[in-house]
């Protein structure tokens, strides 16, 4: 039995401090999770922790998905066969930089939903309908029942964001009343205003931080005086935002924080141990103000957030400044790490097939819909990728500014489909000097999402335009035609082929364009995907989104490519990009580039 007492854990009656780290099943590729567990134990951990991302499992309404990376059955057999105890944090909520925090887009477009995170009705029942999949799932895979789940959390950092107990007691029943008997837990700041808002009364206290462990225990102390002490997310590392300086921290400040924290007798859930990337479209973002959520950070596509296992389940510096502190608190010699898959010969890849966005703009369309206004992707009934909006302004007149409000996240205009700008959130929201010199002009937004913030009062934010003005006017009669990015690679698209780089090069003025060349192998192998001298867009391997790069921001100007998503001989390779591209060619690299 897991006891919880003022003096610190107890399994079956002997004392027990947990050394864990978070790793994200959904971040990896099933076929490498034994791979990163056993290099787990070799850290010197004993536990793992993960969370549940809901709208990865559930990505329409009722429509569930545990297979693949959403397997969480078997990553939880995983967990155990690779001698690991587990600790889950089973949403709603995750923040971990992930799309909208694991809450699930068509809650936005749900009119029953009138606010997250919070005992609103509609909210509830939606949350109640997904536990009942969820949980019989989980339950099966506690220590009460032969399985290897410790404990488990309600909601997560609560107290960053509201003030709702009522709606963490009714999470702490849903999670009783279906079957979860080990204990709850919660998880929040060290500040006063954190545990005060974010914790319930007799379950398990915890707390999160990056350096200071002993003040933050006094300031739970101080609070939870019965709660033994634990760290439930040490940041030993950090990610990154597009547009900002790649962040690290030096592994041996790193390791003396985690000293500090196992000096006073406490437990520990490194975040992370091993990172792992934000394949396709679920990346989250932040905002810099979180109160306001003022000024919009879209986070990059990887997640190897400077943790001591690398993107590719490597050994960094960290990891070994970590495993001499942590060999200290473990009985009996540690595993030796491993090696990870080999990597694939470096080199160019020139991709020799092209076809604009808007020639199969028809073909790509999951919905199109008229409205007086523009209509958001989440009325659109899709969660991310582009929509193109399409509507006139009359004239002759001009010239006058266009200009956006609610832009979400980044918008190419055309005027009679000519290019006339790109507009950012935050950043250019007008295109100067539109004319009209005819009867009318047709204006063209194609529109991208970059993730849904997923941490503070920003959270749960629609994606597209709300309102396009031309001078003070607003402009009616919208036409709007959704394209879902993020799945598999569009099928069956009518590629041009070409003999040479730049007669494949289609006039950067034209739009969006899918390239598409091939990879050679002779062996599956890890790589590096970069794109020097593109733009920004998305990338398929075999059909499988790796996510979006954006090479003229940065700081990420490699993507990694796994190897489980190549095989052995000709493997297809798809570039969807937004800005234009003069030679499109990519390369294989042996080496990361996060900045
Ligand atoms: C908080 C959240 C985590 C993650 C970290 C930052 O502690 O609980 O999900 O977002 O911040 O990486």
């Amino acid at each position: 039995m897991f006891r919880i007492s003022p003096e610190g854990f107890s399994l079956d009656g002997r004392p027990l401090r947990l050394l864990s780290g978070a790793l994200h099943y959904f971040r990896v590729l099933p076929e490498q999770w034994p791979q990163r567990l056993r290099m787990m134990r070799a850290l010197g951990l004993d536990t793992v922790e993960t969370y549940v991302p809901w709208n990865l499992h559930e990505p329409r309404p009722q429509e569930y998905d545990f297979a693949g990376i959403a397997d969480l059955d078997r990553f939880l057999h995983a967990t155990r066969e690779a001698g690991l105890r587990a600790i889950v944090r089973p949403s709603p909520y995750i923040c971990a930089e992930w799309e909208n925090g694991g809450l699930p887009w068509w809650l936005l477009a749900d009119p029953e939903v009138r606010a997250l995170r919070c005992q609103d009705p509609g909210y509830l029942a939606r949350v109640d309908r997904w536990y009942d999949r969820l949980i019989p799932l989980l339950a099966p895979h506690q220590v009460t029942r032969g399985g290897n789940v410790l404990m488990v959390q309600v909601e997560n950092e609560y107290g960053s964001y509201g003030t709702d107990t009522g709606y963490l007691e009714h999470l702490a029943a849903g999670l009783r009343g279906r079957g979860i008997d080990v204990p709850l837990f919660t998880s929040d700041g060290p500040d006063d205003f954190f545990l005060t808002g974010g914790t319930l009364p007799g379950r398990l206290a915890t707390v999160n931080f990056g350096s200071r462990a002993t003040e933050a225990f006094a300031g739970l102390r101080r609070l939870r005086p019965d709660d033994p002490a634990m760290c439930m997310e040490f940041w030993c590392g950090w990610f990154d935002h597009w547009g900002a300086e790649h962040v690290t921290r030096d592994p041996n400040d790193a390791a003396d924080s985690l000293a500090e924290i196992l000096a006073a007798g406490a437990s520990v859930n490194l975040y992370m141990a091993h990172g792992g990337t934000n394949f396709s479209t679920w990346a989250g973002a932040n905002t810099e103000d979180p109160a306001t959520g003022a000024r919009y950070l879209p986070t990059v596509t990887s997640y190897d957030y400077d943790a001591p296992i690398d993107e590719r389940g490597g050994v960094t510096e960290k990891f070994l400044a970590f495993r001499d502190v942590l060999r200290r608190y473990t009985d009996g010699p540690l595993p030796e790490p491993e090696s990870p898959a080999p990597l694939l010969p470096a080199g160019p890849v020139e991709l020799t097939q092209s076809v604009r966005l808007f020639d199969v703009l028809g073909q790509l369309t999951h919905t199109e819909m008229q409205a007086a206004e523009p209509p958001s992707f989440e009325e659109l009934g899709i969660g991310h990728g582009l929509v193109l909006y399409t509507s006139r302004i009359p004239g002759p007149r001009g010239p006058y500014p266009l200009s956006v409000h609610g832009l979400a996240d980044r918008a190419h205009v055309f005027v009679d489909g000519m290019p006339v700008g790109v507009l950012e959130r935050d950043g250019i929201e007008a295109v100067d000097g539109v004319r009209v010199a005819g009867t009318h002009a047709r204006v063209e937004l194609l529109v991208e999402s970059m993730g849904r913030v997923n941490y503070g009062a920003g959270l749960g934010e629609r994606k597209g335009v709300s309102r396009v003005l031309h001078t003070q006017q607003i402009l009616h009669g919208w036409n709007a035609r959704a394209v879902e990015l993020g799945h598999g690679t569009p099928d069956g698209l009518p590629w041009v082929t070409s003999s040479g780089a730049a007669g494949n090069t289609p006039d950067a003025r034209s739009g969006p364009v899918f390239h598409r060349g091939f990879l050679d192998v002779t062996e599956p192998g890890d790589t590096y995907l970069a794109l020097p001298g593109w733009g920004k867009g998305y990338a398929w391997v075999n059909g499988f989104c790796l996510g979006r790069y954006w090479e003229a921001k940065g700081p990420q100007r490699a993507l990694y490519v796994p190897w489980p998503l190549l095989r052995a001989g000709r493997n297809d390779l798809v570039i969807l990009e937004l800005d234009g591209v003069a030679h499109p060619v990519v390369e294989l690299r042996d080496v990361p580039d996060l900045g």
